[in-house]
């Protein structure tokens, strides 16, 4: 298991770009703005916000934007995540939900989770916040 954490600097870009995202960010039902930010191990950046709708079950969350919105440009087979931050746009916490945690997997089971929990930013390996993840691909 790779559990090196990524730079400070690393971070921040990320960090940042989720915020900007959050912005966008189309929640009006349950008023809780998240954005995400991802790096692929090419070295390129995407972003996601939650887009919420009437039918509540069909709200797609901002880390899951932001893993389709790099497969739509990159091809799912070209996507490796090497780290993904989500922030709330009032820095309340904001960990993964389950369904995200197995999507962040597929695409990187490598990955670094970025995101403030009650006691601050934390940078997790997937593997912590998902053990076990399931896979049928490589
Ligand atoms: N949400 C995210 O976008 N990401 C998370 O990590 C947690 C929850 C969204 C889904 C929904 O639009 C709102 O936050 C409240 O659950």
């Amino acid at each position: 298991m790779m559990t090196s954490k990524i730079s400070e600097r690393e971070q921040q870009t990320l960090m940042d770009a989720a915020q900007k995202a959050a912005r966008q960010a189309y929640a009006p039902f349950s008023n809780f703005y998240v954005g995400s930010a991802l790096l692929t191990t090419s070295g390129e950046v995407f972003s996601g916000c939650n887009v919420e709708n009437s039918s509540y079950g069909l709200t797609n969350c901002a880390e899951r934007t932001a893993i389709f919105s790099a497969v739509a440009k990159l091809g799912g087979d070209h996507v490796e995540i090497k780290a993904i931050a989500a922030v709330h746009r009032e820095g309340t916490p904001c960990a993964p939900c389950g369904a995200c945690r197995q999507v962040i997997f597929e695409f990187g089971p490598n990955a670094i989770v970025i995101y403030r929990s009650s006691s601050g930013v934390q940078q997790v390996h997937i593997n912590e916040l998902l053990p076990e993840g399931f896979r049928l691909k490589r």
